[in-house]
């Protein structure tokens, strides 16, 4: 008997729930030499912007009892190179490439996005509104209701390709942000981004970020994800994508039955590159246990 693990994020089709998320998995490459990329069902690739950015100063990442934190500061090539020197290599692979972008002002997003637009292979777009370690105004786009309706309108109307739009977990109603990318035609909203954290070192009593806070991820944030996930996937009608922590099969299911369409893998990748496709594997057999065919009956599941 076979049990469909097929999902359908508005045009996408994915051959699985399984994506590996943005800023942990590099652009893919580095981490086709581990795994099987055509084995995923989606791969995100490190956030991109029009010029190529180096990031914060170190130290820019430290681990926690149970995550870590990051300030890498959207660290990326830029577009034009990520085309030349890094597409050509991804599209090799039977999966989805999902391009995460940001800007520095609306109209930067709004030209990253018709960019990606005109170019083959990038089956779908992430607007990432959510980052925690961004200086620039735009950072508020995430937090403002206002500023995010406007910019997921301007957005929308620069491209066809489905657009899933990042959000932030620093805000009092993740739903309210939610609806807002509804209304304004996103076909996907992913959750959730890291969450500001700190940690001192107290002989120097200085922080041990460069940047004094960084966004924590990692199983830590797992309990708050399920959370947002749950809440939003029961405000709105378009796809939630789930992420926060998910190392296991087991964490991946409770995303999909509190109603996660498909699942994001970040910090895993880097303790256990396997990480993405074991977790495909454990899904498999909760299906086959459980005797569910269709991976569709059991996303949204949860019994109140
Ligand atoms: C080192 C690092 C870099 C990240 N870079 C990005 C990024 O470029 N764009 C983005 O939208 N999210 C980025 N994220 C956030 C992750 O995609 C993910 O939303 C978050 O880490 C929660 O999932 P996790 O707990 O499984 O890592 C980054 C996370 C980490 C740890």
């Amino acid at each position: 008997m076979t049990h469909s693990l097929e999902v359908q994020i508005s045009s996408l089709k994915l051959k699985n729930p399984v994506i590996t998320a943005s800023g942990t998995f590099g652009y893919g490459l580095e981490y086709s030499q581990f795994i099987d990329l055509n084995l995923a069902g989606a791969i995100t690739v490190k956030g991109l912007s029009l010029n190529p950015k180096q990031g914060n100063p170190p130290p820019r990442i430290y681990e926690t009892p149970c995550g870590m934190i990051n300030s890498i500061g959207l660290q990326n090539i830029g577009i034009d190179a990520f085309v030349v020197e890094k597409l050509p290599f991804l599209r090799k692979f039977d999966t989805k490439i999902i391009v995460n972008f940001f800007g520095e002002n609306l109209d930067e997003y709004v030209e990253m996005a018709s960019k990606l637009d005109a170019t083959d292979g990038i089956h779908a777009l992430e607007m990432n509104v959510s980052c925690p370690n961004k200086s620039s105004e735009w950072r508020k786009m995430g937090l403002e209701a206002e500023l995010l309706r406007k910019a997921v309108k301007e957005v929308r109307a620069a491209t066809l390709k489905p657009l899933i739009v990042k959000l932030s977990p620093q805000v009092t109603d993740i739903t309210v942000m939610a609806k807002i990318c509804e209304d304004e035609g996103a076909d996907a909203v992913s959750l959730i981004n890291t969450i500001p954290a700190m940690v001192i070192d107290i002989k120097s009593r200085k922080s041990i970020i460069g940047t004094t806070t960084g966004g924590l991820s990692g199983p830590a944030i797992r309990p708050v994800a399920v959370r947002m996930v749950f809440e939003v996937s029961r405000a709105v009608k378009i796809p939630v994508i789930g992420m926060g922590g998910i190392v296991t099969a087991d964490d991946a299911l409770q995303f999909l039955i509190a109603g996660a369409r498909a699942i994001a893998i970040g910090t895993a990748n880097f303790i256990n590159p396997h990480a993405t496709l074991q977790v495909v594997e454990g899904i498999k057999k909760f299906l086959f246990e459980e005797n569910i065919k269709d991976i569709n009956d059991l996303i949204g599941s949860f019994r109140d």
